[in-house]
């Protein structure tokens, strides 16, 4: 991709309604249980990023028809739990999603197969969902933990897995595997991770229990298609969310967005530091709560976000971080190494791009410590390829002084193609 830069001027409001692009987290699951499906899937709003459409080049490549719409509608023609071998390496970009996910279901595959990912993806560690699917019978060998996979599909057994991470990734790899495995598989995770998994496979016919953090699925179990629209991302909605947080005159809308409550603990967060959040229209839709998010937003406290609630805002950390110097009381953040394997190290990435703006953060072994009430300058930021950091330095850098430059911006169409131009959309000058 041709590197590009993007210029932001300091704003004076953030006013107005949008809607955001289909959830990524869910386009990939419903794409994959999709393909596993007999018979054909329809689905409106999919995720327009570069990420899911390397989860539907994948699932083509498996057999399945997939036909993507000018108006980011997606048709898949599944072809039930056995899949065809793919002829080629499955290509899985820049999206963990996509490769974690996928290998739980070609685990239990009767062929070979190998996952491929670009640079930043091959540094990201596969010995969480390589561990679990090899107690359930799987071969995959890897680089040291590392793509590509190479998987000889095997018939898998059931497990009762206790990951030492809290990974939604993790989660669904596993329970994937388990839907093809003989046998009742359970995860029974640290702390809670979004559900999305879980929701999907019932939306696709599947039955699965749940008993506090312990999710179980039994073996064998046909999906039948789904049609759906795919709520707005609520991972997309937190920059401008975070966006109107800090003017005081914003009044922002977002309608059709996710409101799973394993997805929108930044609306406490914000609701902690001051801001008026309401939600309007809420409905259910195949599992997943969509509705309207209002925010006014307002003078609050500090705020410590650690455990389970680190687990939960694993996403929105970057750009919560990114504008917690104008909050009025700041932001600590605690137990987030796991930001430091993502699409780039996030922890050092915010710290050493809110340096760059002058800011006063201090990073520790796990997360910062950032004051409020901070005036930031505009700066030379560089996004390290990874689209989080990029949205989150555009957002900071509408209160900043003078202009900011972020370098290598073209990386937001991972999982936000048309972010810039949303943005403007509800910034006012
Ligand atoms: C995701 C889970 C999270 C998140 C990622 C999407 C998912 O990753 O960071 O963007 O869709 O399950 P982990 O499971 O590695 O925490």
């Amino acid at each position: 991709m041709k590197e590009a830069s993007v210029v932001i001027r300091s704003a004076r409001n953030v006013l107005g309604s949008l809607r955001v692009p289909g959830d990524k987290s869910i386009s990939h699951r419903y794409a994959m249980l999709a393909a596993l499906a007999r018979g054909r899937s329809h689905f409106e709003n999919f995720a327009p990023g570069a990420d899911c459409s390397s989860t539907l080049e994948c699932v083509r490549a498996l057999g399945s028809g997939v036909e993507r719409g000018s108006d980011a509608s997606v048709t898949i023609d599944g072809v039930g739990l056995q899949l065809k071998p793919a002829e080629h390496a499955l290509d899985c970009g820049n999206s963990g999603s996509t490769m974690r996910m996928l290998a739980g279901i070609l685990a239990a595959q009767p062929f070979a197969s190998e996952l491929i990912g670009d640079a930043s993806l091959s540094r990201r560690p596969m010995k969480r969902i390589i561990e679990p699917l090899a107690q359930m019978g799987a071969h995959i060998d890897s680089i040291d933990g590392h793509a590509p996979l190479r998987i000889t599909g095997n018939k898998l057994g059931a497990i009762t897995y206790r990951p030492p991470v809290a990974s939604a990734q993790v989660k669904t790899c596993v329970l994937f595997a388990g839907l093809l495995a003989e046998g009742k598989t359970t995860v029974e995770e640290p702390h809670p991770t979004r559900d999305h998994g879980e929701l999907a496979l019932r939306a696709f016919g599947a039955e699965v229990e749940r008993s506090g953090n312990a999710v179980s699925i039994c073996g064998g179990q046909e999906l039948s298609p789904l049609q759906a629209c795919v709520p707005g991302d609520s991972s997309s909605a937190a920059f401008f969310l975070c966006a109107a947080a800090i003017f005081p005159e914003s009044n922002l809308v977002i309608d059709g967005v996710l409101l799973n409550p394993t997805r929108s603990a930044l609306l406490d967060v914000l609701t902690a530091m001051g801001c008026r959040v309401s939600m309007l229209r809420v409905e259910e839709q195949h599992g997943e709560l969509v509705g309207t998010i209002g925010l006014v937003p307002g003078m609050g406290r500090h705020v410590t976000i650690s455990g389970s609630q680190t687990a939960l805002l694993i996403d929105e950390l970057p750009v919560l971080a990114a504008i917690a110097p104008y909050t009025s009381c700041g932001l600590e953040v605690q137990e987030a190494g796991e930001l430091r394997i993502k699409e780039s190290d996030r922890l050092s990435a915010v710290t050493r791009n809110l340096q760059a703006m002058g800011a006063q953060v201090e990073q520790t072994d796990s997360g910062w410590r950032i004051p409020g009430g901070q005036k930031l300058h505009g700066a030379e930021i560089e996004s390290y390829d990874d689209h989080r950091i990029a949205m989150a330095f555009a957002i900071a850098a509408l209160r900043a002084e003078a202009e900011t430059v972020i370098h290598n911006a073209q990386c937001v169409a991972i999982s936000y193609p048309s972010f810039f131009e949303d943005l403007e959309r509800v910034v006012e000058r």
